[in-house]
């Protein structure tokens, strides 16, 4: 039926019952927290952290990874803080961050000691793209940070091959892509380390908070674990604290919840992964005024979110309105994924350290006093996208509640 009554102008709503929860805790997870308290007080001795939960979550990752090593931590923002801390950078160093990604994505280059320099995206993406790392590389550039935001994974083989022409790291931050695939191996593989959060609204969590420093380089592994536990000597016959550091540790009864969590991850990708190829195929096959975008090719999305771009050239509408309307529909449709760190305050009044513009004014700092950055196309593509919140928890019903609301709403403002 066409020009049925929007649910925004008081029609009836393609759907009425909420969204789905996502279910992410379980029995398993509970059975696994209590079986720690049930030791503790049989023992009298309280859980802690590093011991054996944390030991086996961190082989567990490592496992589902194929191998390498792996760091529990506390944070996402600590895991891109311990893994850029295990690279040992001299300060003033630059390092290259994605336009678009979360603050914690972001903050820890300069709290390492470093410049962050801004890397546009690629133009159809949220994500990073290596011509524009490389436009962005100096003499002073000495790491390179990629997020693959929203679950799709960056072109790893372009910034690997950049990255070794111009002798630089690379950080993979994947806490928006746990178990996302380029060219039929997990991200997280290609670059020298790499971090996730897994705070509860990620793919898999170790409950509230928690993070993991990835690498497959065993010296790297090690580095990054002196720096995530106030330097202390892992791995080597030293009886004091080898540098200065913070306790960013991860603790076992969130290691034991991750561990039971792992379980389900290749569960839980899939089925965001069916909904996230289900209603793009369908898009696609119609022909809409919303389009699924472009999708970096070989590569499996493990979809935090749905991606999707909408041309409001054949629309009576901007994309707010059309967006407010698909949300009054009944789907959680978000404007954009804008977080942008050149945008924030921290970044465009250089509040690093102190109040003299740190690390940016410092004289040992041998490139421009002001923060650089290119968000052209980063701003098209938030201005060009807008997102669906889809989940593990979503089914045949949603896949068919959002192309319903898509069309529906597609139908009362197109031109
Ligand atoms: C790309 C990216 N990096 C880092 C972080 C920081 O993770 P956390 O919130 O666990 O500190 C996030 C959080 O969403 C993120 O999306």
């Amino acid at each position: 039926m066409s020009n049925e009554k929007l649910a925004i102008d008081g029609g009836k709503a393609v759907r009425s019952a909420g969204w789905p929860s996502r279910g992410l805790i379980g029995e398993e997870e509970k059975a696994a927290a209590m079986a720690m308290f049930d030791k503790a007080i049989k023992t009298g001795n309280a859980f802690g952290y590093g011991g054996e939960a944390e030991q086996q979550y961190e082989k567990d990752f490592a496992e589902f990874m194929g191998g390498g090593f792996a760091d529990g931590v506390n944070s996402g923002t600590n895991a891109v803080f311990c893994a850029l801390g295990a690279l040992h950078l001299e300060p003033f160093s630059e390092v290259i961050i994605p336009a678009i990604t979360d603050p914690g994505g972001a903050m820890p280059t300069v709290l390492v000691g470093c410049v962050p320099v801004v890397a546009d995206t690629d133009e159809k993406s949220y994500n990073v793209g290596a011509a524009q790392i490389e436009a962005a590389i100096t003499e002073r550039t000495k790491a390179v940070v990629v997020a693959h935001i929203g679950g799709e994974p960056v072109d790893m083989d372009a910034v690997m091959a950049l990255a070794r022409k111009h002798n630089l790291y690379v950080v993979e931050d994947c806490a928006q892509a746990h178990g996302a695939k380029y060219k039929g191996k997990y991200v997280g593989s290609f670059g020298d380390i790499a971090a996730y959060s897994t705070m509860f609204g990620k793919h898999h969590c170790t409950g509230g908070q928690g993070g993991v420093v990835y690498t497959r380089n065993e010296e790297l592994f090690w580095q990054a674990k002196r720096f995530a536990d106030r330097g202390k000597p892992f791995n080597l016959d030293t009886a004091s604290n080898v540098r200065a550091a913070i306790n960013c540790n991860l603790n076992d009864l969130s290691a034991t919840i991750g561990s039971a969590q792992l379980k389900k991850l290749v569960s839980i990708v899939a089925r965001r992964r069916k909904v996230g190829e289900t209603v793009k195929a369908e898009l696609a096959r119609k022909g809409s005024v919303v389009q699924v975008g472009v999708q970096e090719p070989e590569t499996e999305c493990s979809y935090w979110f749905l991606r999707l771009a909408l041309d409001v050239a054949g629309l009576k509408v901007d994309k707010a309105a059309f967006c407010e309307a698909l949300t009054a529909e009944g789907i959680p449709a978000g404007l954009s994924y804008r977080h942008i760190p050149a945008e924030a305050v921290w970044f465009k009044e250089r509040v690093g350290l102190g109040n003299k513009g740190y690390p940016w004014t410092c004289s040992d700092y041998k490139g421009p006093r002001e923060p650089q950055y290119r968000i052209d196309n980063a701003i098209k593509v938030t201005d060009k996208h807008f997102n669906i919140g889809i989940h593990e928890g979503c089914g045949e019903q949603e896949i068919a509640d959002i192309l319903a609301a898509i069309d529906k709403v597609e139908k009362a403002y197109r031109k």
